[in-house]
């Protein structure tokens, strides 16, 4: 087996990218892209699994969230950027792989269980794209014959699966066809929203920040963000522990400006309007060069994210086929070629 390091990870297609995605992942993924070959991809076949946003939403979100993979420094001449759908490779392998993959292991996986309780709840069915995206999720790792996985916590147990669907295709080809793909997780576990529930919310805006917010955006969501309820006056002290806010202190600020913060919250003599102001200026100096970079792209023009993707895409395929072909021929099914015109860089 490769000793090579081979990076895959999948960013779903629902919106801009925010912190969550950046300190959660991306940030793993330019750090990969050093260390050997990555392939990056817009998860867009598994977007499609809570419902069909239509062709604008879709187009408009993969603009955006490649060119704010670009502004953080996922570089597309060193990676492989595609759209996941471009690679129709990945869903004939996802078929056989699933082949492989017990209904019951699929049936027990908590997100799956999670949006089918939800679902129910309002009187409708999951689909079988629910049920089935981890063993989408394990083509799109195990096309590129991934090594490592860089993703947020919530997808442990989908990296698990794709471990055991690759020991188990493994034990069945008699060889080492797959590696065993490896986890990577960020420093940061999962970063949280600025509503009261301490959670982001799609649905709430203000909850998230997004990487494109400008430094009055971020402060104005700061400003509307609940703190601890017993500060319902600037004199009244209170508990970092149970201030939303606070925990973003913890993800951004150094030692002093916690103990600031800490302190001045117990005692009263910070407010919460001068205590917010640390994270805010924290998140707006990591926030402005993304935001200059991705000025600076987006004046190349709409044809630059069209052609990294045809060329992230086109590479991309050209490796996912050669493992299909690989796999077909020990099963006994059609083998696919590779276009030369593929193998092109
Ligand atoms: N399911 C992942 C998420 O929601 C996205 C994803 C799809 C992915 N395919 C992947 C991540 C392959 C890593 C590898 O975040």
């Amino acid at each position: 087996m490769t000793e090579q390091m081979t990076t895959v990870s999948g960013i779903r297609a629902t919106g801009r990218l925010h912190l969550g995605n950046l300190l959660g992942a991306v940030e793993t993924w330019v750090e990969m892209q050093k260390r050997g070959p990555s392939f990056f991809f817009i998860a867009d076949l598994h977007s499609i699994t809570t419902g069909f946003p239509g062709r604008e939403v879709l187009h408009g979100n993969r603009r955006d969230i490649i060119l704010d993979l670009l502004a953080v420094g996922v570089d597309p001449d060193v990676s492989n950027v595609y759209v996941q759908s471009a690679v129709p490779e990945t869903v004939q392998l996802a078929w056989a792989l699933g082949c492989a993959t017990p209904v019951a292991r699929l049936m027990g996986m908590h997100h799956f269980a999670e949006k089918k309780d939800r679902l129910s709840q309002l009187g409708e069915d999951a689909n079988a794209g629910l049920l089935t995206y981890p063993v989408l999720m394990t083509a799109d790792i195990l096309g590129p014959k991934g090594t490592h996985v860089p993703v947020g916590a919530d997808q442990r147990q989908h990296v698990e699966l794709a471990r055991d669907i690759a020991r188990a295709v493994n034990a069945r080809a008699g060889r080492d066809l797959f590696p065993v793909p490896e986890p990577v997780f960020a420093r940061v576990d999962r970063v949280p929203g600025l509503g009261a529930s301490g959670k982001m919310s799609k649905s709430e805006e203000d909850t998230i920040v997004y990487l494109a917010d400008g430094p009055d955006v971020v402060r104005r969501k700061f400003l509307r963000a609940p703190t601890d309820p017993a500060r319902a006056r600037r004199t009244d002290p209170g508990d970092p522990g149970r201030c939303p806010v606070y925990r973003f202190h913890e993800l951004l600020c150094d030692g002093e400006d916690l103990r600031r913060a800490a302190d001045g919250c117990r005692t009263a003599r910070i407010g919460c309007v001068e205590c917010k102001a640390m994270p805010v200026g924290r998140i707006n100096a990591l926030l402005a060069p993304i935001q200059e970079r991705r000025r600076d792209l987006e004046a190349k023009g709409p044809g630059y994210v069209d052609e990294i993707l045809e060329a992230g895409s086109r590479r991309a395929r050209a490796q996912i086929t050669k493992t299909l072909a690989e796999l077909s021929d020990l099963i006994g099914l059609h083998v696919p070629s590779v276009p030369d015109s593929w193998r092109m860089s």
